[in-house]
């Protein structure tokens, strides 16, 4: 939806639907197509707008220090004419704090940044880099902007994020979403207690990274997550099945996961 059809249609598109299970789609990997050949296209916003038609709840979008996939105008852009909520993914650094306050998205979420990674490879340290992360979390804090922290599901960085004033913390799934068999169930429960650990300290719990129709069920059950990010997979899947379908069919699968569980 963009701001204009907002205008029109009198819908926000800020909130999720009835305390259902948001789906943020993360479009990074558009841009990383669109750079490939260094023009407009395809063009990230569009990717945005299809994903508010097609059921998604909010737009992330991570501006890496090496501005890899999404640059600084797509940030701009996607603030001012998408009217989904963005999560923007961050570095703990001045530059992106500074980036944050200017565009003022709805949500901020902080990942660990390593120039060398091909994707996001662990969660943030939040335990052992409070007193870096704690200026961050509240400026970020103090203009507006929903602070979460990507992290491990591992219950001694919920506790950290708590001391931090974090409101929101979201778990990184890569290590469940990579293996299989009896190691993927040992990881699945580390996020399920991760989960409920995070609800009886009070933290609103996302989850995501390596999500896949495969995987986002059993992750969509766990009742005390409230939100998923998923990127890569759907882009993938968009070039088969076009991006309107993909979002769509993970949508479904997300719905009937919480619907069983219940
Ligand atoms: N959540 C966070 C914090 C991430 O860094 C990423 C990857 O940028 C995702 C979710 C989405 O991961 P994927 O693209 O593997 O679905």
């Amino acid at each position: 939806m963009t701001k204009a059809d907002m205008r029109k249609t009198g819908k926000t598109g800020i909130t999720a639907v009835g305390g259902r299970l948001r789906l943020g789609v993360n479009i990074d990997h558009v841009a990383t197509v669109r750079n490939a050949r260094g023009g407009p296209h395809p063009d990230p916003l569009r990717a945005a707008a299809i994903a508010a038609a097609a059921g998604a709840d909010g737009i992330t979008a991570h501006l890496r220090e090496d501005r890899r996939h999404i640059r600084d105008a797509d940030i701009g852009r996607l603030v001012s004419e998408i009217a989904l909520p963005l999560n923007f993914e961050m570095a703990a650094t001045d530059e992106m704090v500074a980036i944050a306050l200017r565009h003022r998205p709805h949500a901020a979420c902080i990942v660990p940044e390593k120039r060398t990674e091909v994707t996001t490879e662990g969660g943030l340290d939040a335990v052992g880099g409070h007193n870096h992360l704690a200026p961050v979390v509240a400026r970020l804090a103090d203009a507006g902007i929903r602070v979460s922290l990507f992290v491990d599901p591992d219950p001694a960085q919920l506790d950290a994020a708590v001391a931090l004033g974090a409101p929101v913390v979201e778990l990184h799934t890569g290590a469940y979403c990579e293996v299989e068999g009896a190691a993927r169930e040992r990881e699945l429960a580390r996020i399920r207690g991760a989960a409920a650990h995070a609800a009886a300290v009070g933290l609103e719990c996302h989850a995501g990274h390596g999500l896949s129709y495969d995987t986002v069920g059993a992750v969509a059950a766990i009742p005390t997550l409230v939100e998923l990010n998923i990127g890569h997979f759907l882009v993938g899947e968009a070039i088969f099945v076009g991006l309107e379908a993909a979002i769509g069919r993970m949508r479904t699968a997300m719905d009937e996961a919480r619907a069983a569980a219940r």
